[in-house]
Parts: structure tokens; sequence; C-alpha cells
């Protein structure tokens, strides 16, 4: 049974380390596998899906097998390439003489904090927009929780900070189109800068109506103490920002056949934590994934994982 209709963004959040990457990974190939083209993102800027599928990945994106995309985001050369884009936009649109001062505010730029997570989450709303028409699904494999939770509240903070960049730049423009018209001088009707700003403006409001509308987020996590509190707190702020959770993943579960007396106080731990997730979690679909005897690299284990994942990950979204 399908407890909520699958949605076409899905993103997987969780402590460092509980399997984010590997489900991920899995959740995409099965995906690809029902037919849906599915493109595979990391965010994480430890990016680790080379590994996963046992190739080189370079920032660009690469097809796996059939309908199976995968790209690691470079989030520095996307900062760089904005920063890069906004100086070539005020050279040809600034007087020369204001251009050194222009230039050592974007060399600040570049390093300050904010420009890399503003880069990385344009680059996620570029993809977010590649869904419906490139692809069917696209599927995020992110850093752990705490910054995943920031970046997603940058679509917000980039509004504020663009409108008041806006409003500076209009003042010069005005104060620009004054002068030139003193002078009689032609005056270009639009601003280029700020046209790029507003369209990344718009590009990230369009996104956080995705996330909203569009996006499940799953939380990964392991049957022990922390990840269950870390859990608890990233629900609730999710639900805070009017996102959707689609359901909770609890990796590394050790089959029953585990033996030895050590493995088994472990076991009995891990069913302690089980059961204090579904009393926790009550309205939760709670989905589990057992501990495979070695780490998962190669197609061949994603899929055999894969067949283990609930069906309302990896369904196609409803039309
Ligand atoms: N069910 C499983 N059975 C066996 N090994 C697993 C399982 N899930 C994950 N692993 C292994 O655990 C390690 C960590 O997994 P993964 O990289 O997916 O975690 P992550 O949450 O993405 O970590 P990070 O926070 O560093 O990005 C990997 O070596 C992976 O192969
Ligand atoms: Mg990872």
């Amino acid at each position: 049974m399908l407890l909520s209709p699958p949605r076409p963004l899905t993103f997987f959040g969780g402590k460092g380390g509980v399997g984010k990457t590997t489900l991920a990974a899995a959740t995409a190939l099965a995906a690809a596998r029902t037919g849906q083209r599915t493109l595979l993102v990391s965010t994480d800027p430890a990016h680790s899906l080379g590994d996963v599928f046992g190739r080189h990945l370079d920032g660009q994106v690469q097809e796996v097998e059939a309908n199976l995309f995968v790209v690691e985001v470079d989030a520095e050369a996307a900062a760089s390439t904005h920063v890069d884009d906004v100086e070539a936009r005020m050279s040809r649109s600034i007087d020369a003489d204001l251009l050194p001062a222009v230039r050592r505010h974007l060399a600040l730029a570049r390093t300050a904090p904010g420009t890399l997570e503003a880069a990385l989450f344009d680059v996620m709303a570029r993809f977010m927009e590649d869904c419906p028409e490139r692809f069917d699904r696209v599927v995020f494999d992110t850093a752990p929780t705490g910054h995943t939770l920031r970046l997603l509240a940058i679509p917000a903070l980039l509004s504020a900070w663009v409108e008041g960049l806006a409003r500076q730049r209009e003042k010069v423009a005005g104060l620009d189109r004054m002068s030139q018209n003193m002078l009689g001088q032609e005056q270009p009707d639009d601003d280029p800068v700020m046209a790029a700003l507003h369209d990344r403006r718009a590009r990230f409001e369009r996104a956080a109506i995705r996330l909203r509308d569009d996006a499940a987020f799953w939380l990964v996590l392991i049957p022990e103490r922390l990840p269950v509190e870390e859990t608890v707190r990233a629900e609730a702020a999710l639900h805070d920002q009017g996102l959707h959770v689609g359901g909770l993943l609890v990796n590394r579960r050790l089959p029953d056949s585990a033996d030895g007396t050590f493995l088994q106080a472990r076991r009995e731990q891990q069913r302690d934590y089980e059961q204090e997730i579904a009393q926790r979690f009550p309205a939760r679909r709670v989905a589990t994934i057992e501990q495979r005897p070695r780490d998962i690299a190669g197609l061949d284990d994603l899929r055999e994982l894969a067949s283990t994942l609930p069906p309302d990950l990896v369904a196609p979204a409803e039309e």
C-alpha cells in the first residue's frame, strides 16, 4: 500500500555515514529500471557517488546505464562561474573608473559565507527545472542533516539579499539615468546585472515552491540513539518549513541470522531502538533495510539492495 503519492523530487537526509548515498543510488537505480528517466545528483561536497558506481564522475551529467544519469555537483566551480558572470556583466555596464572597486567587492564575494551554498542551490534549482522535461525523477543525495537544512533556507535568504541589492542598484541606475538625461546621452533601458540577479531570485523562488509541492524528504538513520534523536529534530525542522517527509529508512538492521553473543547483543539493542522509532514516529512510513555482510559497491550490490526498498520510494510520481 502506498502511504502518500510518490513525488518526482526525492531527497535523502540524515546523519553522517548512515547510508544516504548508498540508498539514494539504490533508489535512483530502481527508479531507472522501472523506466523513469532518473537523474541522481550529489550535493555533498565530499562526493562518494563515483565510488558507489565504481567510475570517475567529473562534474558533468553522465549516463551510467539506460535511464540512469548521475552527477556530482562541483559547487566551487559553480560559485566561481557565477561571480565571473556577474563581473563580466558589470564590466560591460558600469563606468571604467568604478571597475576596480567592483572587482574588489567581487573578490570578497567569492569567499563570502553563503556564496558556495547559493551556487549549490542554484545548480540544484536548475536540475529541479529539468524535471519533468528531461527527467521524470530527480534524486538528491545530500550532505549530513545540518548542512541540508541550511541549504533549504537559502531561497528566503537570497530573496532578501537580492531585494536589498536591487534597491541599491536601482538607486544608482536612477541617478545614472538622471545624469545621462541631463547630458542628453542615450540610456540603456535594461540593467544586465539586475536582470541576472532577478533571474536567479526567480529561479530560487520557483525551486522553493517545487520543494514544497513536488519533493519528498526521506530520512535515513540507523537504529542507535544519536541518529534517532537527530531524526526527531530533522523531521520537526522539515515540518516547520512546510516540507513533506516521505518516510524513514532504518538502515543497517542486523539480520536475524547474525550469530555470536556480540552480534546478538547488538541486535537486541537495535530491536529496542526499532520499537522506540515506531513509538516516536507513529504517523510515519518506516521501512527497514538490512545490513549486508560487505560494503555496497557497484551496480550488482545496488540492484540487490534496491529490491528491498519501499515501493512508495521507487514508484513513479503521478501525473
Ligand atoms: N545496508 C548496508 N549494508 C552494508 N553496508 C552498508 C549499508 N548501507 C550503507 N553501507 C555502507 O556504509 C558506508 C557508508 O554509507 P554511505 O556512504 O551511503 O553513507 P552516507 O550517509 O552517504 O555518508 P556521508 O554522511 O559521509 O555522506 C559505505 O561504505 C556503504 O557501503
Ligand atoms: Mg554520502
